[in-house]
């Protein structure tokens, strides 16, 4: 199966277009929710987080783990792969990010070289997508801007009400003002947003999110990748699983992704 891990319900905006594009796999979701969000925490809070959730996805029979969380991709994934695809096992097993894929998007569609990207306290002071970024092209200036409070606000389904809406035209105001062509939502959580992040920002700034993006990439990924494509199950089954409470996740993903899902085990990580 593929497993997908999120701080919260941000992982959502993930797995709904893999799942659109390649319906017929087995899928199972972490969402931490009861510990979200992450992105407040330290380097090594989240390293910890992340490895548990990892070995928990592994023990139920994952082979492919997606790093949906922008803030684990950043801070804990080259760190999970290193501890736990060591030996050989990288040909039965997989944890994969999501920042590549978006770094490379951004890149291709930026016409003047400057890009934004927002994201939560950690991804940003991670620098992780300015070096990916800068890797691929040193010549883009790229402008991060982190909006710690933008998360809360959607785990408790507030991100409609107007004290949200002026929080996050208070973050988005210095990026305007830089003249970039490109925003990176660079949290899985901000396109429950994204009307508003596209209405802010205005047409001439083409803003990107991970979801679509990382589906296009998982599809090649796969192709060109037959002994971890092998091994998922093709049943077409789906499952969610929680820290938190777990009838509110239904009801968060069923209003927001139009996903008619039973209701998701209630599972301890720690
Ligand atoms: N949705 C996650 C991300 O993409 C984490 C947000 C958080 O828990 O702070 O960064």
């Amino acid at each position: 199966m593929i497993a997908l891990f999120d701080s919260g319900y941000g992982g959502l905006t993930v797995l709904k277009p893999i799942m659109e594009a390649m319906p017929e796999y087995d899928y199972l979701y972490l969402g931490d929710n009861e510990r979200a969000p992450y992105g407040n925490h330290s380097d090594e809070i989240i390293k910890e987080f992340s490895e548990q959730a990892v070995e928990y996805l592994f023990k139920k029979g994952a082979k492919l783990i997606i790093f949906a969380c922008n803030t684990a991709s950043s801070v804990a994934l080259r760190h999970v792969q290193e501890k736990y695809l060591k030996g050989g096992e990288e040909n039965e097993r997989k944890i994969l990010g999501v920042l590549i894929p978006v770094a490379e998007e951004a890149i291709s569609i930026t016409k003047n070289q400057k890009v934004g990207v927002v994201g939560t306290k950690a991804t940003i002071n991670s620098k992780t997508y300015e070096k990916e970024i800068h890797q691929l092209n040193p010549h883009i200036k790229v402008y991060s801007k982190a909006c710690p409070l933008l998360v809360p606000f959607i785990e408790e389904d507030w991100h409609k009400k107007p004290e949200a809406i002026s929080i996050l035209k208070k973050y988005l105001k210095p990026l305007k003002s830089c003249n970039i062509d490109a925003l990176i939502l660079g949290c899985t959580h901000y396109p429950l947003m994204i009307k508003d992040f596209n209405r802010i920002m205005g047409q001439k700034i083409k803003v990107l999110q991970s979801g679509q993006i990382t589906a296009k990439k998982l599809k090649q990924y796969l192709q060109n990748h037959p002994e971890i494509e092998s091994k998922l199950g093709k049943n077409k089954v789906k499952t969610f699983l929680t820290t938190g409470d777990p009838a509110k996740f239904k009801e968060f993903t069923e209003k927001h992704f139009g996903m008619k899902i039973s209701t998701p085990q209630k599972v301890e990580l720690s």
